[in-house]
């Protein structure tokens, strides 16, 4: 049996002037990793990839998060450095500006 290994991610979040370096586990999306260490991030729908509030610019490690989804592409947000923040989830260390602050 293949057990996937749980490991830790390390997200630094930009919003005015403010940055803010935080961990959260792989796989869990920024948004939720967001929320879980205090960054403010506008989540107006939810998190159900419905309102583009929690929309942000990724300034490193896009290879990290996991491919855009359909939820992201019907919104509109189809190209670099655009990701919804609550369909993009972490596998490795990022470094994202949110864009409703
Ligand atoms: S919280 Fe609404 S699209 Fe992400």
């Amino acid at each position: 049996m293949h057990i996937m290994q749980e490991f830790m991610v390390q997200v630094t979040f930009i919003y005015g002037d403010q940055k803010k370096t935080v961990q959260g586990k792989n796989g869990q999306t920024l948004l939720q990793i967001g929320l879980d260490n205090g960054v403010p991030i506008e989540h107006a729908c939810g998190g159900n990839g419905f309102c583009t509030t929690c929309l942000c610019n990724v300034r490193e490690g896009m290879k990290n998060l996991s491919e855009r989804n359909t939820r992201e592409e019907n919104m509109g947000i189809v190209s670099d450095p655009e990701r919804l923040a609550c369909q993009a989830q972490v596998q490795g260390d990022c470094t994202v500006e949110l864009t409703e602050y």
